[in-house]
């Protein structure tokens, strides 16, 4: 029995979130540059997006470039903009055939203007695909995130729109990026690095996290069925007992 034929298609996470990490490193051991790993990671997009959307994966969140990214060397920085337009571009049609809408999260107005145009026409041509949300977090940072939320509420409260008294984690979650987006259930990073890198911080309080080893030019659709086995192995308590979780599934 393969590995995808295991998974309980009625215990999916409705949203897994992925920190891509390791393409450099990919690159380096194969005596190449940089980008030649950051190229050689779109087959690896591709094909994660396609398994979770053939799944029933309702929401796909990829992080592709962090607001600290913008500190690496220009050539980088300009390589991944100029790759992130290409791909957009090249996989329109693997969006459509497989009736995926693309949204971004993230300072996105902030992205080079070629990038910036792309993604809006991107996310305009998908908009009525409806199999799967991919989201790109893209200068996207966790704590970015919350301080442009808490700067919105403190001008609604400044210009008498909303009582201080009302604000509360349901209130606060309709400023992030994500609010029409479910939590995500699954978080993964590749690449053995141990480490959330700002991303989704509100989002991910009660996420399960589950490390490859796998760089990530290397993701296949088997290891993203892997880590949705090891996901659906696990009993998330929500800070209750056991028992109190076992009695839940039995109703
Ligand atoms: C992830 O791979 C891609 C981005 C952060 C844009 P890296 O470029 O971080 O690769 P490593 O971690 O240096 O190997
Ligand atoms: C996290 O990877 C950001 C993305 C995957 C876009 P990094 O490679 O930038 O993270 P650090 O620097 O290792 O924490
Ligand atoms: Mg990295």
């Amino acid at each position: 029995m393969d590995l995808k034929e295991k998974i309980d298609l009625q215990k999916l996470p409705k949203h897994i979130a992925i920190i891509m990490d390791g393409n450099g490193r990919w690159a380096k051991n194969r005596g190449e540059m940089r980008v030649f790993g950051h190229q050689n990671g779109v087959e690896s997009v591709r094909q994660t997006s396609t398994a979770a959307a053939d799944l029933g994966i309702e929401f796909l969140t990829l992080y592709a470039f962090s607001t600290e990214n913008w500190k690496r060397p220009k050539c980088e920085v300009d390589a991944l903009m100029s790759l992130l337009v290409q791909t957009l571009n090249s996989e329109l049609g693997t969006l459509m055939d497989n009736k995926i809408r693309l949204k971004a999260i993230g300072n996105i107005n902030q992205l080079q203007p070629e990038c910036y145009r792309q993604l809006l026409e991107t996310m305009d041509k998908t908009k009525h695909n409806n199999r799967m949300d991919l989201i790109l977090a893209l200068n996207y940072s966790g704590r970015w995130e919350i301080s442009q939320a808490a700067a919105k509420i403190a001008a609604e409260v400044k210009a008498g729109k909303l009582d201080p008294q009302m604000i509360d984690q349901d209130i606060f979650k309709n400023y992030l990026e994500t609010r029409d987006i479910p939590d995500p259930e699954l978080l993964i990073r590749t690449s053995g690095e141990y480490r959330i890198s700002n991303f989704l911080l509100w989002q991910a309080a009660y996420s399960e996290l589950y490390f490859s080893s796998k760089l990530w030019p290397d993701f296949r659709k088997d290891d993203l069925y892997e880590a949705i086995l090891d996901y659906q192995n696990r009993e998330r308590r929500f800070g209750m007992i056991s028992e109190q979780i076992k009695q839940v599934d039995n109703k």
